[in-house]
């Protein structure tokens, strides 16, 4: 009888040890080696002729970039944060919590796209795509559905469809024949992956993969998935709110700094062209604790509005509570005006809402931040025709914030009257219809807008 050859192996980075170990010696982690059947064959057959098969090193001159042009897709969103298209030969994994739309995306691109498309599916029937596909889309192009988890017959399929574009969905639910553990586990998705990443760089095909991702956040799987693929996307938003945000973690092809906005609506993904005005609220009242402020993911300006609660505090330790901006940074920017304007924040529960849930982490929304929490503070409304801009430092002080001038334009083209800034930005020109006012620290700021309100 054939001895099964067995090895341990991280659930966390997906190292291999002969034997069992309390921590794995690569990346030192406690209690994370699992044991698994290693199958004898490990040569899989691509499918592939010798010519495809074979490498050879060329001169960087003689290489033909231009051969296989960017696939670009319709959907403007998807393209901008790839950075200019599809790279032929690119892996790309998106990640994203369960329910938040990855599929729906993705199989939304498969009908649009005018190329032939493979969209594999381990998770859901035929007939579930194809009930996704009536709701998104009732014109489809060439798109293929296969509902398989088995690497081997899908690369088989490949060879057959000869798709231009593979959509795997998800690489969790993905099982190769050379190892013998269950779908999920660390090296099944290594391995799968590595055979997507082999053949889409013989091939030139790309590949998007759906990743899970963990309780914390990360895509499931060992670390060294992100490192092998090119792309790395995070679908990201609240669950009870229509808007998603596309951001790119890593991309090989372009900036990382873009992001690509949708609405979730019946009929699947909207793109949203210009997010400005959407999340700014039309109410005509100016209400206290609301501020804009004005800032700038990738190339693209947005207006965003900021509400901020402030309440006594009724238990002992005061709340913070925040949605869609960053916990740590809320508390240093009420520490440093504790410190610096002498309020006595320790008392009061502060609640911060950024509109849409959209999670935007450009620190320029800082001093809309602390707007709001002193239009709250102090109920006093601030006027609804100004918008911030500026980041906060550690001693109160205002600091200028990149890209000034296309701030400007983005306020004066909504209508804005009044952009508050710091001090030290550099502003270029002289705007027409938008008043520019820059402080040099916090105190200026309560001084001048808020006492000239109304407070004492
Ligand atoms: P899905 O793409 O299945 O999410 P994921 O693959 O990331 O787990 O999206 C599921 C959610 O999207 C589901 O809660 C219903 C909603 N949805 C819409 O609101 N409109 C639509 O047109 C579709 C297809 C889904
Ligand atoms: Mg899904």
């Amino acid at each position: 009888m054939a001895v099964l050859k067995t090895s341990y192996c991280c659930q966390n980075c997906g190292a291999k040890h002969s034997k069992w170990l309390g921590q794995c010696s690569s990346c030192k982690e406690w209690n994370t080696l699992v044991e698994e059947v290693i199958k004898k064959s490990s040569k899989v057959d691509l499918g592939l002729s010798n010519d495809q098969l074979k490498s050879r090193a060329l001169l960087v001159n003689d290489i033909d970039f231009e051969k296989d042009p960017r696939l670009l897709i319709q959907d403007k969103e998807l393209n901008r944060v790839l950075g200019g298209g599809i790279v032929p030969g690119s892996l790309v994994l998106i990640g994203g919590e369960p329910g938040i739309g990855k599929s729906t995306l993705l199989l939304q691109i498969s009908l649009e796209i005018k190329n032939k498309v493979l969209y594999v599916t381990g998770e859901e029937s035929q007939q579930q795509i194809r009930r996704r596909a009536n709701r998104i889309n009732n014109d489809f192009n060439q798109c293929y559905i296969l509902n398989e988890t088995n690497v081997e017959t899908i690369i088989s399929q490949i060879n057959a469809i000869k798709p231009e574009l593979v959509i795997i969905d998800s690489i969790q639910t993905l099982q190769t024949d050379i190892i013998e553990s269950s779908p999920g586990s660390v090296s099944q998705i290594k391995e799968s992956a590595s055979q997507f990443l082999n053949y889409s760089k013989k091939t030139n095909l790309p590949v998007f993969l759906v990743g899970h991702i963990t309780k914390d956040g990360g895509i499931a799987g060992p670390k060294i998935l992100e490192h092998m693929v090119d792309v790395v996307l995070q679908f990201e938003g609240d669950r009870n709110n229509i808007y998603r945000i596309l951001r790119a973690k890593k991309n090989r092809f372009g900036s990382t700094a873009e992001i690509g906005i949708y609405e979730m609506l019946n009929n699947g993904l909207r793109q949203v062209t210009n997010p400005s005005e959407l999340l700014i609220s039309n109410n005509k009242t100016p209400l206290s604790g609301n501020a804009t402020a004005s800032t700038i993911e990738g190339i693209r300006p947005i207006m965003i509005e900021v509400q901020a609660l402030v309440s006594s505090a009724v238990y002992g330790t005061p709340q913070r509570s925040t949605t869609g901006f960053n916990a740590k940074r809320l508390n240093m920017l009420l520490a440093v005006l504790e410190k610096r304007a002498g309020f006595k924040l320790g008392s009061k529960d502060v609640f911060l809402n950024i509109t849409g849930g959209i999670k935007i982490e450009d620190p320029a929304m800082d001093l809309a931040v602390v707007a709001a929490i002193l239009s709250s503070n102090f109920n006093i409304p601030l006027q609804k025709r100004i918008c911030f801009a500026a980041e906060i430092g550690l001693s109160g002080e205002l600091r200028s914030v990149p890209k000034i001038d296309q701030r400007i334009n983005e306020a004066e083209k909504l209508g804005f009257k009044i952009l508050i800034v710091s001090e030290a930005a550099k502003i270029s020109f002289v705007p027409k219809k938008l008043k520019i006012i820059s402080y040099s620290r916090i105190e200026d700021l309560i001084k001048n807008l808020f006492k000239e309100q109304g407070l004492e």
